[in-house]
């Protein structure tokens, strides 16, 4: 990548905004032949608006884009993708019940008209399957595969219109480690071709392996640009928040109480029928947060689910402070307070039609304070869900503002600050924060912590042995629906809990 080189693509100039924020401020952005620019930044900070933009998706109220020297009005992703740029969503838009396949010529000339050419489809999807190594049977329904073979057929989607460019926003979020490693090798190959690649991410040590050069966005504009050779993961962290993080979290020693969270021989099915998690057995303490590593796909899922009633298990108990929930009632486990945070925010966790005030209150509208005599008690609501905005620090225009607006670090934000106002006894937090920005997740993770030294027990779920290593008084690791052992962090190394996550006792 040599920056004397002519732009593939060039947004100038670029104004975006949304009633009263400002999501981008006067953009330039290049991007190179050749290269993978990645694009940081916190949490609104107007990454994926922008690229949204590059892709056809929103409109820029200012500036101009050109791809290819040529000048580009773009109304549509349509009109983008005729210009050979792709862009792989935060959230996928793929039809579940179709096949690999079908979803990949929907809108192309395959797949329109009386004739489908499906033989010649399918040889080219397998050359470019071979090719990228990009490995998902064709002829799968999209509803069975996993959320990496999702993004899969997704920039197989793209690859498929012969993109030259693929913007990828934040990929490695739903990726195990092994599936980022061969997204990397999808994308190194992808560049060597001379397509160009924007890659979005919160993970500085990727940002760090896999690209050229960096764009920083804090507040809508451009704040620096390196190449990334000649930076390092603290300066980008410095120069996305604006101010030094932490350089270590501050664990205060509490002793663990009475158990507040009793799991016995556990049993749940998932999804597809098949035993999930197969008799499993776990405790945990007032004061104490348990770590779970493992790769998702794992039981994961179906644990939480399990205890946040929204699974209903097949065998075993469950206890909170003692007490039995009915097990498959959300309600019964909310009153046993249980607090819960969904590793999917979107789907499960969050109302997103709704205003932040509205979900703010989701589980709480009930209680004497916000209702009298059947009826709410608006005052106090919204003072209740100002504060909350206001002790979250929760960017958003207001109490009222569509909860869909927030970037994906408020919303994380939104769900803690309600789950936590009930002072939980147990916190059950899976992947709490994926997708989050250094900053965001440096206040979640002392947000957890606090809520230990309140008192509750905390089950924190997660793929990111960093996150778990930091805040964990014991680890314990899910491997194919069994737990594999169960150790004080003192005396935990990465060694044996990475091998628990391959399934290798000793
Ligand atoms: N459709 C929309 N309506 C109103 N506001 C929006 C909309 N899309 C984005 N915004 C606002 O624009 C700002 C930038 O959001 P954007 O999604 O681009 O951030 P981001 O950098 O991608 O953040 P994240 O890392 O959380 O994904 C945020 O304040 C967000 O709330
Ligand atoms: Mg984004």
């Amino acid at each position: 990548m040599a920056t004397s080189q002519k732009p593939i693509a060039s947004m100038s100039s670029i104004t975006k905004r949304f009633l009263d924020v400002t999501a981008n401020n006067d953009i330039d952005f290049n991007l190179y032949p050749g290269e993978i620019c990645a694009l940081l930044g916190e949490n609104g900070a107007g990454k994926t608006t922008l690229m949204n933009i590059l892709f056809g998706y929103y409109a820029c109220d200012e500036g101009e884009i050109f791809i290819k020297g040529e000048k580009a009005e773009l109304s549509a992703p349509r009109d983008a993708i005729s210009r050979g740029v792709g862009m792989v969503r935060q959230h996928f838009a793929l039809v579940p019940s179709q096949t690999v396949l079908e979803n990949i010529i929907i809108g192309t000339d395959y797949g329109k008209g009386l004739f489908l050419d499906l033989k010649s489809a399918r040889t080219k999807l397998l050359r470019l399957q071979k090719k990228f190594g990009l490995q998902v049977d064709p002829d799968a329904r999209v509803w069975t595969l996993s959320v990496g073979e999702q993004q899969k057929v997704e920039i197989l989607k793209a690859l498929y219109r012969d993109v030259d460019i693929l913007i990828m926003d934040e990929p490695t979020a739903v990726l195990a480690p092994a599936e980022t490693v061969e997204l990397f090798n999808t994308l190194k190959s992808m560049v060597k071709e001379g397509r160009s690649v924007v890659f979005i991410s919160h993970k500085l040590n990727e940002v760090m392996e896999i690209a050229d050069r960096v764009v920083v966005l804090r507040g809508g504009r451009v704040v620096a640009g390196r190449k990334t050779s000649e930076t390092n993961i603290k300066e980008l962290a410095n120069l996305m928040v604006g101010r030094d993080l932490l350089e270590r979290l501050e664990k205060k020693k509490v002793r663990p109480g009475k158990p507040v969270l009793e799991i016995e021989n556990l049993r749940a099915l998932n999804d597809k029928k098949l035993l999930a998690l197969k008799g499993l057995n776990l405790v945990v303490r007032k004061n104490e947060i348990l770590g779970m590593a493992g790769i998702s796909g794992n039981g994961q899922r179906e644990l939480s689910e399990a205890l946040f009633g929204t699974r209903d298990p097949i065998g075993g108990t469950i206890k909170i402070n003692g007490e039995a929930p009915r097990l498959g009632s959300p309600v019964s486990f909310i009153r046993l307070k249980m607090g819960r945070i969904p590793e999917d925010r979107i789907e499960t966790g969050l109302m997103m039609d709704l205003s932040v005030e509205e979900n703010l209150i989701l589980e709480n509208h009930a209680t004497p304070e916000f209702q009298r005599f059947g009826m709410m008690n608006f005052k106090k609501i919204h003072q209740f869900s100002e504060d909350l905005i206001g002790a979250y620090s929760i960017m958003t225009a207001g109490r009222d503002a569509v909860t869909s607006s927030l970037s994906g670090g408020n919303l994380q934000k939104v769900m803690l600050a309600r789950e936590l106002a009930g002072r939980p006894a147990v916190v059950v937090a899976s992947q709490p924060t994926r997708g989050l920005d250094v900053g965001a997740m440096e206040y979640i993770h002392q947000r957890i912590l606090q809520e230990k030294e309140r008192g509750a027990g905390v089950l924190l779920i997660s793929e990111d042995l960093d996150e778990i290593f930091a805040l964990s008084d014991r680890i314990t690791v899910l491997y194919e629906g069994v737990i594999m052992g169960d150790v004080p962090v003192a005396e935990a190394s990465r060694e044996q809990i990475g091998l628990w996550m391959s399934g290798v006792t000793k």
